[in-house]
């Protein structure tokens, strides 16, 4: 299909969603890297240059065709594509230092078809540290925010607009119509998407992938690879479909049961389970940073694959490949999440490698956003409990198991005290790796801990001290060297079967997209660790707010996780995504 509207990603951690909310509109969008030539646009029936993390003045930084801007093509530019169509047509970019990132209250100052629907005063949610100082000639400013004088602005004559907010994420709620003011109004798409129409043609693309071949999976358990398996199973009977599930010792409790009555469900008759976990965990024993973590986890699952691979015979001509890979996954971009770092090492299988040559693999979902994933699942009568899973990273427990080589102490600071524990961050689209505050009480608002991440270089998070054990001060508490160890990760499991066993008996795990419970190495001698309590709204893992669970929910699961083994004490993180990252690693 062409598409009525192609992002032009500028590296963003955005791009996708901003063709995911275009889609979500009926409209069939697509990402390309932002250097696309103009000629390979062509009709286009609008642009969009999405957010990154450059400055326009960094030498090499993403730029676009700049024919686009003259070529009386719809365009609109996103944070960083706003500030590069202002540096292209001869406005100013300012350098910015620290930075403006989350809530805004947006000014409209003057009509503009891009915000027909949109008065008043509006939150929008802004992650910049460049702005734009002066727009360029022929432009004028739409709309301001106290921290940025443009945080819009627009050239009807070029049909060229920018923001420099970000309308695509939940966070800006106005974001919607901005986005349906453009792509309809200003763009005159037509409604042309819906992926649970295509079923019929996504089982006959799968029937003339395989030609009488079998299809075999590798599969996660996870929503993706589970709905691809169904529509494999649908399109070729189950006899001819096999699953093969790697039990890496670094899943949840209970959750390879669970796969396999799923799969029990769903009616596949050749499924298994590959127990490897005293390899992963034997691999991982000397791993302490996080991307050492990753590295191991994903060269360990290369391993396994290939035995797989080589011990059922599946690079024989009677099978080829299945994969659930999704769309995201499909391109070669900046913006994409860590989820990538395990999939390279999967894409690097040497076996794989070859079948991929050889044009024997079938991926019917790779032209599809998760949410519309759920909804083909959906259609082909898969169970809720499935579909909506809250998300669980490929690499499982491994990366909310902290682990330090050496010993720290937390630093009094007048806000509280800075825990001797790094955790990944992402501020203006980079990646950080800092300590954490932890603070008394819960801040007012979301706000507030946002003012207290920015007030301080050193840290990307703050938590909430909630409950330590004999009420034990965080001064006398210490981080040791601790490693990914068996004992840990059975630590870890129950904490998190707890928390599990209560959100879901409370009902609160379905008012939020995911709960992270992390374990970090800080505690005393004899609770050597702490728990800490991540539930987060999100849309799609991009960007979070922190989530308060009711005062009685906290009481109960506090309570009951300082009776697991080894628990110092019980935090809670209240940070956003950004300056936070959802996971801790
Ligand atoms: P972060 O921590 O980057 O996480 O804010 C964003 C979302 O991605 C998930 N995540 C992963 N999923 N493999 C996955 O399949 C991975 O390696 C991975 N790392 C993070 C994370 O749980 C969150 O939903």
């Amino acid at each position: 299909m062409q598409p009525q509207i192609t992002v032009l990603d500028a590296g963003g951690q955005y791009c996708h969603l901003i063709a995911r909310k275009i889609r979500d509109l009926g409209v069939y969008a697509e990402v390309a890297p932002s250097e696309t030539p103009a000629a390979a646009l062509a009709g286009r029936k609008g642009l969009i240059i999405s957010g990154g993390p450059s400055s326009v003045y960094d030498p090499g930084s993403p730029t676009i065709d700049p024919r686009l801007l003259h070529s009386g093509g719809a365009v609109l530019g996103i944070c960083y594509g706003q500030q590069l169509i202002a540096h292209l047509l001869g406005g100013k970019v300012q350098k910015g230092d620290r930075g403006e990132y989350g809530f805004a209250q947006l000014d409209v100052l003057r009509p503009s078809s891009l915000f027909r629907g949109v008065e008043g005063p509006q939150q929008v949610w802004m992650s910049h540290r460049d702005l734009v100082a002066q727009p360029p000639p022929g432009f004028q400013a739409v709309a301001r925010t106290a921290a940025c004088e443009i945080a819009a602005m627009e050239s009807p004559a070029l049909r060229v607009h920018a923001v420099q907010f970000h309308p695509e994420v939940a966070h800006t709620p106005c974001g919607r119509q901005i986005l349906e003011n453009f792509v309809f109004g200003i763009c005159g798409c037509q409604r042309d998407w819906n992926p649970v129409g295509q079923i019929q043609d996504l089982e006959e693309q799968i029937r003339s992938a395989a030609r009488g071949r079998g299809i075999f999976f590798f599969v996660s358990g996870g929503v993706d690879s589970t709905v691809a398996y169904a529509l494999c199973l649908r399109a070729i009977g189950s006899a001819q479909v096999h699953g093969a599930y790697v039990d890496t010792g670094l899943m949840r409790e209970g959750e390879t049961d669970l796969v396999r009555a799923n799969f029990a469900e769903l009616g596949a008759e050749r499924f298994h389970v590959e127990d490897a976990s005293p390899r992963f965990l034997a691999g991982l024993a000397g791993a302490l940073e996080p991307e050492r973590k990753r590295h191991v986890i994903g060269e360990e699952f290369v391993r396994v694959q290939e035995e797989i691979l080589e011990r059922e015979q599946f690079l024989s001509g009677r099978w080829i490949l299945g994969q659930g890979t999704i769309y995201p996954d499909t391109i070669e971009s900046g913006g994409t999440t860590k989820a990538e770092l395990i999939k390279t090492h999967h894409n690097r299988v040497p076996g794989i490698q070859k079948l991929i040559g050889e044009g024997r693999i079938v991926e019917p979902l790779a032209s599809f956003y998760k949410d519309e994933v759920r909804a083909i699942g959906r259609e082909l009568g898969l169970p809720a409990a499935v579909l909506e899973r809250h998300p669980f990273p490929g690499p499982g427990l491994a990366i909310r198991c902290l682990c330090s080589g050496e010993s720290g102490e937390p630093c009094t600071v007048p806000d509280g005290w800075i825990l001797p524990v790094r955790s990944v961050g992402v501020q203006g689209d980079s990646r950080t790796y800092r300590a954490t505050l932890a603070i008394g009480e819960f801040p007012g608002t979301a706000e507030e801990a946002a003012r207290l991440v920015n007030s301080s270089e050193g840290i990307n998070r703050v938590v909430v001290a909630i409950e330590r054990f004999q009420k034990v001060r965080i001064p006398e508490m210490r981080s040791t060297p601790s490693r990914l160890s068996p004992p840990r990760l059975a630590r870890l499991r129950r904490a998190d079967a707890v928390v599990r066993k209560l959100s879901h008996e409370s009902g609160f795990d379905r008012e939020i997209w995911q709960f992270p419970v992390v374990l970090i190495p800080f505690g005393t001698p004899d609770r050597p660790d702490s728990v800490v309590l991540r539930p987060i709204h999100s849309v799609d893992g991009m960007t979070a707010s922190a989530v308060r669970m009711p005062k009685d929910l906290l009481e109960e699961m506090t309570r009951q996780l300082m009776r697991v083994e080894g628990v110092a004490a019980v935090f809670y993180d209240v940070t956003n995504k950004p300056p936070a990252t959802i996971e801790w690693e």
